[in-house]
Formats: structure tokens, C-alpha cells, sequence
């Protein structure tokens, strides 16, 4: 599994994406689609990014009844995209339900990925809106686990938490990781980031780069400069 850096495309409509994605000319960059872009064009922009070259991360975090989830992800691998989501907080039956919806025929499927506690869920709202006592640390780790049960890929985590999942998960399980900023970037609303090189070095698998790319002066310069850092 080669690692890469996905651009996350935080456009709200096709045509602010279509005019990022048209500065890239001599690189076909991986690109995260998250709900908003998704849910404002439909499976249309997914088909028009794709026949344009691109690889395609979905992010759309799902999390419902198993069978509900199988049948979604089912459509979701006909989309031909590279790499989709879900809430690990869904249950192992959730994430092998949608496993298997998302096989195709073929055997091939996209990879997929789990988010275990959203970034935005800290110790004290884990514990007082969803009763969760135990440490947040330990709670992110044993969802990871969960994941590799279930026979997912990886997890979204934070660059911090990279090295800790291949600990607890095994070399091969994936980490994507977003957070990423350059030294003497911006860090913007993030709180806890790391820079590509220091990302490739505790072992992240994909870093995940919005605002640093897609706001630079030179979005194509950011991109190569995050990917000299994190592939070499
Ligand atoms: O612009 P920036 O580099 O902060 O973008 C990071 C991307 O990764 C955004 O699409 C954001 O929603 C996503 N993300 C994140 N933190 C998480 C999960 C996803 O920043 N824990």
C-alpha cells in the first residue's frame, strides 16, 4: 500500500472544485469528496472526478442499521470510488455488513476506513453525552481494534494517534490522517497538527491536507512540496 497525500476538496459546489482541480495539469492528485460537495451535486461530481483521473476518498462517515449500510455501500462501490468511510461507533456487525455490501461481484472493493471518536468529541462530552467513561485514548484504540475485527483497512486519525494504532493494530492497518500543516504554514482551527515530514516519520499512511493546498497562493507548488515531504 503506497502512501499519499489526499487533497481534501472543501469546495461547496462543481464549479469551485472543477477550477482547483483544473490548476493540477501534469499530476492527478487523490481527493477526499466530504458531504457537503457530495450532498450539494450528487454521484455526478464523483463520476465527472473520476473520468478526469482522479482517485477519490469519500467521506461521508456512515452509520445506521447493518442492512441499511450494506445496501448504501453496495451503491457507493458501483461509484468506483478508492476509499470510503464510516463510524466505527456503528458496531462489528455494522462494519461487516458494509464490508460486504461494498464487494463487488468482481471481488474488488474500495478500501475502507473507520473514524472512531470525532476530533471535535473530548473526554468530558464522551463521558457526559454519551456515558462513555472510559479514556478517550483507550476508547479510540479499542474502535481501531473493532475495525481490524471486522476486517476493515484502517482508521481517520490524528498523526499523534499513527504511531499508537500500528502498535495496537498491526503495521499493515491503515492510518489517514489529517491535521497536517506545514512548518511555517498556518494552522488555522486545527488544534493538534504535524507537519508531512514528521507525519511520514510516525508511520501515517495517507495525510489528508485541506487549507494548506487549497488555499496556497500556488495550490500545485503546496501539493508537490506536501508530497516531497511525505513520500520523499
Ligand atoms: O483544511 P484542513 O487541512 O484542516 O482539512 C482537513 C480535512 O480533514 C477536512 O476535510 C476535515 O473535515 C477533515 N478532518 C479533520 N479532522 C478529523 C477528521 C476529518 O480535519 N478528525
Amino acid at each position: 500500500m503506497g502512501k499519499d497525500v489526499i487533497i481534501a476538496c472543501d469546495f461547496a459546489s462543481k464549479e469551485a472544485t472543477i477550477n482547483f482541480l483544473d490548476k493540477f495539469t501534469d499530476v492527478k492528485p487523490f481527493v477526499k469528496i466530504g458531504m457537503e460537495l457530495f450532498y450539494a451535486e450528487g454521484p455526478e461530481i464523483v463520476r465527472e472526478i473520476k473520468e478526469r483521473g482522479h482517485k477519490i476518498f469519500l467521506d461521508l462517515k456512515l452509520h445506521d442499521i447493518p442492512n441499511t449500510v450494506k445496501k448504501s455501500m453496495a451503491v457507493l462501490s458501483r461509484l468506483d470510488v478508492d476509499m470510503t468511510n464510516l463510524h466505527a461507533g456503528g458496531t462489528i456487525s455494522m462494519m461487516e455488513a458494509a464490508l460486504e455490501g461494498l464487494t463487488r461481484p468482481d471481488g474488488t472493493r474500495p478500501l475502507l476506513i473507520a473514524v472512531t471518536q470525532l476530533t471535535s468529541t473530548d473526554q468530558e462530552r464522551m463521558e457526559n453525552d454519551l456515558l462513555i467513561k472510559e479514556p478517550i485514548d483507550k476508547v479510540v484504540m479499542h474502535y481501531a481494534n473493532n475495525a481490524k475485527i471486522a476486517g476493515l483497512d484502517g482508521v481517520v486519525c490524528s498523526p499523534l494517534e499513527a504511531g499508537k494504532v500500528h502498535e495496537t493494530c498491526g503495521k499493515e492497518f491503515l492510518t489517514v490522517t489529517p491535521g497536517v500543516r506545514f512548518a511555517d504554514g498556518d494552522i488555522g482551527d486545527q488544534k493538534r497538527v504535524m507537519t508531512p515530514s514528521e507525519a511520514k516519520k510516525i508511520g501515517s499512511d495517507y495525510i489528508v491536507v485541506g487549507r494548506p493546498i487549497t488555499a496556497a497562493e500556488d495550490p500545485v507548488a503546496a501539493y508537490k512540496r506536501c508530497c516531497k515531504e511525505f513520500i520523499g
